[in-house]
């Protein structure tokens, strides 16, 4: 009997593989048709990456990151095209051009985003992100008047009241504090600044430790735990989500982050006194109340999506930027100098004063350039088009781009372009001092009309943190008996490892937080 499950079994995934062979073949066949496809037809093809890394097979789902600019400097353009088999048979053309890919944002028509791919955001209802056309254009109305400078005052002081916060009641009167991951730190203040400037749900440090009554799992768990682990609701139908502990926990989350959402929005509706507030939640709540088409699962699914794009985002980025300044003690000592001079009698910054602390900036664009957190912004061609490439050399090739190719902006690869930034590796935030760094090589927000609406909101609040925070403590590394005898290089390469996620996740980050 098991030999007859055996041999199905391998029969089965036989049938597949010659299935798999013959759509790649028909795929390098239809491909070949274009003169150009030899050119940047990458020979590192990725076979799926979705699988784990399996040397000749598949290059993992990291790859891409992990690669950076290498595969374009071996195919000697800044462009490649990729086979991938799983989870479809398809070719990408990967870009790391800025001058293409600055056609590519700027034309939304031309190059829409693929919104099937946005499917695993989209299950609290249609949103922002997920959506294209005219759909796309109300939500991006309805939302605009919340990232208005009108609110950038509201989430700078929110900001600073959330880390006076943790410094009083959290780290007190402790001349050093110890954190063993930043992430247990950066993850609640994106998610309080979030919050309390967005959502007006203002939660402190102290309240954040238990589970509120009627609820399974605290706001800030449950939306942990669904940014993390979207892929498994997709992936498993509903049946199979009470199969392991793992999963029965991921369905909790979803069914706990809802019903969070669902109270803040009967909270705010039933407010006695109607207070006047410019925030995201009031902008979404007036569109639903004037605009009947506009249902409360249109209400969940934008929720749900500023939650997710805002706070894994911020607390990634503030991470690696915390361990950044930490490896490298030189430039945390220009950061603090700098700020220094503007802050000279030790007082609290102001929103006034945030285009003076130009080195914070600088600190987190030079972050951002190195740990860009969405890596692979997705979109098409609609139309049967072209787009212009070149190489280092400064040759360049002109590649038709037939109706529907699918098109990757490779935003690490870009940013790791020696075209475009002397030393690549090298974090060095006074690149961005200089008056003609190559800002269309720097796209850690995408850009055109399709751009993150949020990128004033987090250097608001990014700038906000940085400032205080390194006028009050210096950051260090962990210091470990086990890694005693390691070099630099295998520490940068342990504090700065990275694993995949929904957007770049560092592993482990173990730092020292030391009064000044
Ligand atoms: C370091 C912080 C952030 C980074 C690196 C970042 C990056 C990005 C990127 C690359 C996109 C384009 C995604 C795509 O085309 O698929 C995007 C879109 C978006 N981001 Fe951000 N983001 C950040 C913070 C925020 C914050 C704080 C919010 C909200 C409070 C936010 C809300 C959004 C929204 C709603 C979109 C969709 C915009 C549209 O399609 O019209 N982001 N972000």
């Amino acid at each position: 009997m098991l030999a007859k499950v055996l041999i199905l079994v391998a029969s089965l995934v036989g049938l597949y593989v010659i299935q798999k062979y013959v759509e790649f073949s028909r795929m390098v066949k239809s491909l070949q048709a274009h003169s150009w496809f030899t050119t940047v037809f990458s020979q590192r093809t990725i076979i799926g990456n979705i699988l784990p890394r399996i040397p000749g097979v598949s290059r993992g789902r990291h790859a891409t990151w992990l690669e950076k600019h290498r595969p374009y400097a071996i195919a000697g353009w800044d462009a490649t095209l990729n086979i991938t088999l799983l989870p479809r048979t398809s070719a990408v053309l990967s870009l790391v051009d800025a001058a293409a890919i600055k056609e590519v944002t700027t034309a939304r028509a031309r190059f829409p985003k693929p919104v099937e791919q946005y499917k695993v955001l989209s299950f609290f209802g249609d949103n922002i992100v997920a959506s294209e056309g005219e759909d796309w254009k109300r939500y991006r109305k309805i939302a605009a008047p919340a990232f208005s400078d009108r609110n950038n005052k509201l989430i700078w002081d929110e900001t600073i009241r959330i880390i006076l916060d943790l410094f009083d009641n959290v780290w007190g009167s402790q001349e050093s504090i110890v954190i063993d991951h930043a992430l247990t730190i950066t993850l609640p203040i994106a998610l309080f600044v979030l919050g309390a400037a967005a959502f007006g749900r203002r939660i402190s440090w102290k309240d954040d430790e238990g589970i509120p009554p009627n609820h399974q799992m605290s706001f800030k768990d449950a939306i942990h735990e669904v940014s993390m682990n979207c892929f498994i609701k997709v992936i498993f139908p509903d049946w199979a989500m009470g199969l392991t502990e793992h999963t029965r926990r991921v369905r909790l989350a979803f069914e706990e982050l809802d019903s969070h959402m669902l109270e803040m929005i009967s909270k705010r509706r039933n407010a006695e006194k109607k207070e006047e507030r410019h925030d995201l939640l009031s902008s979404l709540l007036d569109a639903s109340a004037d605009d009947p088409t506009f249902t409360d699962r249109d209400l969940t699914g934008n929720i749900f999506i500023f939650l997710v794009a805002g706070h894994e985002t911020t607390a990634h980025t503030l991470c690696f930027t915390f361990a950044l300044l930490a490896l490298y003690p030189d430039q945390q000592e220009i950061l603090y100098q700098h700020i220094k001079s503007v802050l000279a009698d030790g007082r609290l910054p102001t929103y006034e004063e945030m285009p003076l602390f130009t080195q914070s900036m600088a600190v987190f664009n030079e972050t951002l350039r190195m740990f860009p957190p969405v890596n692979g912004i997705p979109k098409y061609s609609a139309e049967d088009t072209s787009l212009t490439v070149g190489n280092a050399t400064g040759d360049k090739l002109v590649l038709p781009v037939p109706q529907g190719t699918a098109i990757t902006i490779n935003t690490v690869g870009l940013h790791y372009n020696p075209r475009y930034w002397k030393d690549p590796e090298e974090f060095r935030p006074s690149r961005f001092l200089e008056p003609d760094w190559p800002r269309d090589a720097f796209l850690p927000f995408s850009a055109g009309p399709r751009a993150c609406i949020g990128r004033k909101f987090f250097e608001t609040e990014g700038i906000a943190i940085l400032t205080l925070l390194i006028s009050r403590y210096k950051i260090e590394v962990k210091e470990e008996p086990q890694f005693a005898s390691e070099t630099f290089e295998e520490r940068k390469a342990r504090v700065l490892a990275s694993k995949p996620g929904l957007t770049i996740t560092p592993i482990q980050v173990p730092l020292v937080f030391k009064r000044r």
